[in-house]
């Protein structure tokens, strides 16, 4: 299970691995878990919301194959060296997966020895080491010349759309290098928080970032691989679901926002931001250019932002309500919500 030349957790000071899962291991028994509702601070409010005393709920990780929950051997807890220590395992498909490098490995080719999986240029880009690093570095500050207000009033427009999360459970999915998990880690709003993304780069980049706050370090916060088609979590184990600036990226919107709504429990809240793609007007029926548009996205492989209308339209056929959104020039933030 994973090489000895992994970085150091916390300064000098590394965690042993736990060997594989195997067959006759005995695993560690199920977590306690109980949910109240409590009472929370969110900016200068107090608000109600949920609590959880283990951060980690039993069946929270699951196999991103037969989504049936992973046992799991190590110590418990959502925070880095809990998770880097742990082992997990599908009893089902007899598939392990351990914390590779710095991350959690959750994708369904985890462990491959031969097979790669290469995805659509506007998911692969962002595997690229460059990218990584250079993205909190001044690529993402480009956004804000297409409306996006900038990760401070992003995090606290998001904040509002959670409150009925307070207290739970936050996946921030497609995170990138981590600026907005950082954010609700340290807001103290949340029981855990799990930092998702598919490149690899990131995830280095987003504990890059971590290392150099011992509070983070400490936090309830784990990375994990993942493929946002394919989310490793139980069916309704998750309060919130954050999705900035990623919509447009996806290999498929529609399965990523059908796992979306699979994974958010009653009440859960998804808040997402993307790149608007234009509306033409009632002059210009969207029947004649959607098509147009579809084959652009394709041909060139570019990004397939959608329009507001193709947003909502999505969120409700997956099964989401309470749909509502801002719009600032090709920035959307939209949230809706798992009845
Ligand atoms: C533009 S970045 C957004 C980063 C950050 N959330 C933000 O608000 O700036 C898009 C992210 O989506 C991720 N992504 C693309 N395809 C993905 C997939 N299939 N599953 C999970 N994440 C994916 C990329 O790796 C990249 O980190």
């Amino acid at each position: 299970m994973g090489s000895s030349t992994l970085p150091p957790l916390r300064h000098n000071l590394v965690f042993p691995k736990c060997p594989s899962p195997s067959r006759n291991f005995r695993f560690q028994s199920r977590l306690s878990f109980f949910r109240v509702r409590s009472t929370y601070v969110v900016g200068e409010e107090t608000v109600v919301g949920v609590q959880q005393t283990n951060a980690l709920e039993p069946d929270l990780l699951a196999c991103p194959i037969c989504y049936k929950p992973l046992i799991r051997k190590g110590p418990s807890g959502l925070n880095l060296a809990a998770i880097y220590r742990s082992g997990f395992k599908c009893n089902k498909c007899e598939k392990s997966f351990s914390s590779k490098d710095v991350y959690l490995d959750l994708t369904v080719t985890a462990g491959t020895k031969e097979y790669r999986e290469f995805k659509p240029s506007r998911t692969e880009l962002f595997r690229s080491p460059v990218v990584s690093f250079l993205y909190e570095r001044g690529w993402r500050q480009n956004f804000n010349r297409s409306g996006f207000p900038g990760p401070d009033e992003e995090f606290k427009m998001a904040q509002e759309y959670f409150k009925p999360a307070a207290g739970g459970l936050l996946v921030d999915v497609s995170c990138g290098s981590g600026l907005f998990s950082r954010k609700f880690a340290s807001s103290g709003t949340y029981s855990g928080v799990i930092a998702l993304d598919f490149s690899e780069n990131m995830l280095r980049q987003t504990y890059d970032f971590i290392k150099k706050e011992d509070s983070l370090l400490n936090a309830n916060l784990a990375l994990v691989r993942a493929d946002v088609s394919r989310l490793p979590f139980s069916s309704g184990s998750v309060d919130a679901v954050h999705a900035g600036a990623a919509l447009h990226c996806w290999p498929s919107p529609s399965n990523a926002i059908a796992e979306i709504s699979r994974i958010l429990r009653s009440g859960g809240v998804f808040v997402g931001t993307t790149f608007l793609a234009p509306e033409f007007g009632d002059s210009f029926p969207s029947e004649i250019f959607r098509p147009i548009r579809r084959a652009v996205v394709q041909l060139a492989n570019t990004y397939s932002n959608l329009t507001e209308k193709e947003i909502e339209d999505l969120c409700t056929s997956c099964g989401l309500i309470n749909y509502t959104s801002k719009v600032q020039r090709s920035f959307i933030m939209f949230s809706a919500q798992k009845p």
